[in-house]
């Protein structure tokens, strides 16, 4: 099949691409997540050339989009009030939602089923498509079934050139990764598949959502599933992939140790990996792992690795739909190289750390304090007293002994003089809490808590497999402090002030404990410490 290419910023390409659809053909279109492989999703002749085109199992049912709230009435049986709330706050956009079908979506948009996904996304391309065409359409990614979906145009062309019979060429997907389907028949509401909208996003405006099991477990072979499309191999590039979950330094050790491999890393793994590789974002910035997870598969493929070792990301806000497709990538390969996880502990002063620390440790964790650390005499050696001396001078030694106090003043009146004494400071605390670390799993600790106000700043997150934030409301922490160091309700409130917001701490969590109300502090660690030895278990 002759396949022309049309450019988005044309309208009569736009038209051109509407005509087609129109008349029952297959064009492929951008949308902000992933280009879809679309066609008029009233015709079933023309869905069926969809499964045709991308190798499809005909029971894997299509999402249809609209491109007005308007067009949804007709294609289902109802609408619950919670569909239009969440419509009003996400629509258009990258989220799902699953209804009964009406009569006029055929069996074979549906998979068969008595429901109908819908969309209405946000991209103008697509958009402008879906009204030049005059119907709503259904368009799955626009890969070959069981590859990584496209998130620009030049995936699409290796893919289904020749398969189809045109391809817009519009800009990278911002989003990268598909929507959110979620299903609302029956009494709640489950995400069945994570996506560019995150499970805190929904929550915010429906209260609880479930997330199917089926988003992190593989499926068992003959279980049932609420979305057709869990159950096949998806998103793999040629490559066998492995994911590594561990610290960032796990990770880096772990990789240069096995040689022959590519590594699929974060930008700050970069400069200390001794294989090729290529990056997929920063640590903390899950939306730029979802732009770029689908091309850096794209680009392992195009180096033609074979063995790829992979950073595990987070599975905090869309880390979940990013983790979601890697681990399908994978085929659920996991690894955990050092049969034990360091979880870093951190949060605002007053929010409860101490307290989950002595739950953590009475849940079996061994537990690292950084601040008794940072006291500690083995970090304040004779060379590190002599650094001292020569960056704020000899007040800060009286018989060679340290002068907290006096180093305190001097270290805390400027911003500069705080970053001297962190670096002279950190890299020797650091050290010793290393070498504790490296004691704890010698005695066979499977959870080491490292608690560590300055986490991020020392650079400790480095060593961390996963990040524990306890948070509480300013006004509990205010008090907290105000009791724990007999500061005044003004002087507690200036020392928040001086510290990162809660918003620092939250964007790099993998676990968040409210430290509001310490009563139930075990209850709600002990899924997380289970969750955690049970993936040792399992690797
Ligand atoms: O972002 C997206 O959703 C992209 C763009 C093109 O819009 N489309 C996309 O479609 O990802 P596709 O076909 O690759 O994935 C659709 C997913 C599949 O996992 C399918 O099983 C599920 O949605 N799905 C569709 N209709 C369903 C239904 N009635 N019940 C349960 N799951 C359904
Ligand atoms: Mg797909």
């Amino acid at each position: 099949m002759n396949t022309i290419i049309l450019d988005e910023n044309n309208p009569q390409d736009i038209q051109t691409a509407g005509k087609l659809l129109h008349d029952g053909g297959l064009v492929v279109i951008p949308t902000e997540t992933v280009y879809g492989l679309a066609a008029d999703a009233l015709n079933p002749t023309a869905v069926s050339k969809i499964f045709e085109a991308k190798g499809r199992p005909n029971d894997n049912p299509l999402i249809v989009h609209i491109s007005d709230l308007s067009q949804l009435p007709a294609l289902v049986k109802e609408i619950p009030e919670s569909a239009l709330r969440l419509a009003d706050a996400f629509w258009p956009g990258p989220l799902t939602m699953i209804f009964p079908k009406s009569e006029l979506i055929p069996y074979e948009t549906s998979g068969k089923l008595e429901t109908v996904a819908i969309r209405f996304p946000s991209n103008k391309t697509a958009l402008a498509v879906i009204n030049a065409a005059g119907t709503p359409l259904a368009a799955p990614s626009a890969n070959l079934s069981g590859k990584p979906s496209p998130t620009t145009f030049s995936h699409v062309k290796d893919d289904l050139n020749g398969r189809v019979d045109a391809i817009i060429n519009g800009k990278d997907c911002e989003v990268g990764v598909e929507s959110t389907v979620i299903t609302l028949v029956g009494d709640t509401i489950k995400i069945l598949r994570p996506g560019g909208i995150t499970k805190h996003q929904l929550e915010s405006v429906l209260g609880h959502v479930e997330v199917d099991s089926a988003v992190v477990n593989p499926v068992a072979k003959g279980q049932t599933v609420s979305s057709p499309g869990m159950k096949y191999m998806h998103y793999s590039p040629k490559a066998d992939i492995t994911i590594i979950d561990g610290s960032p330094f796990d990770f880096v050790s772990f990789v240069n140790q096995q040689g022959d491999c590519h590594a699929l890393c974060f930008e700050e793994d970069t400069s200390s990996l001794g294989v090729p590789f290529v990056s997929y974002g920063t640590r903390y910035d899950g939306e730029k792992q979802a732009q770029r997870l689908f091309s850096a598969l794209h680009e392992l493929d195009e180096k033609n690795a074979k063995t790829v070792y992979a950073r595990i990301p987070s599975k905090n806000g869309v880390g979940l739909a990013v983790y979601n497709r890697l681990v399908r990538a994978a085929g659920f390969q996991i690894c955990n190289p050092e049969h034990c996880y360091v979880i870093g502990l951190t949060g605002p002063s007053g929010s409860g750390k101490t307290t989950v620390c002595q739950v953590m440790n009475q849940l079996g964790a061994a537990i690292i304090d950084c601040d008794e650390v940072s006291k500690s005499p083995a970090v304040y050696d004779k060379d590190c007293l002599q650094e001292l001396q020569n960056a704020f001078g000899s007040t800060i030694l009286k018989d060679g002994k340290l002068q907290r106090k006096e180093l305190a003043k001097i270290a805390f009146a400027s911003d500069d003089n705080r970053k001297k004494l962190n670096a002279i400071t950190h890299p020797r605390i650091l050290a010793k809490v290393w070498e504790m670390i490296t004691q704890a799993k010698a005695v066979g600790k499977k959870l080491i808590v490292v608690d560590a106000p300055t986490l991020f700043e020392s650079g400790l997150d480095e060593k961390c497999a996963r990040i524990l934030v306890v948070t509480a409301k300013e006004e509990t922490r205010i008090h907290r402090i105000m009791q724990r160091d007999n500061l005044t309700f003004e002087e507690a409130e200036l020392r928040i002030k001086a510290q990162k917001p809660p918003s620092f701490y939250l964007s790099r969590a993998d676990h968040i404990i409210s430290g509001d109300d310490g009563s139930n502090f075990a209850k709600r660690l002990t899924p997380i410490v289970n969750g955690l030895l049970q993936n040792i278990d399992h690797t």
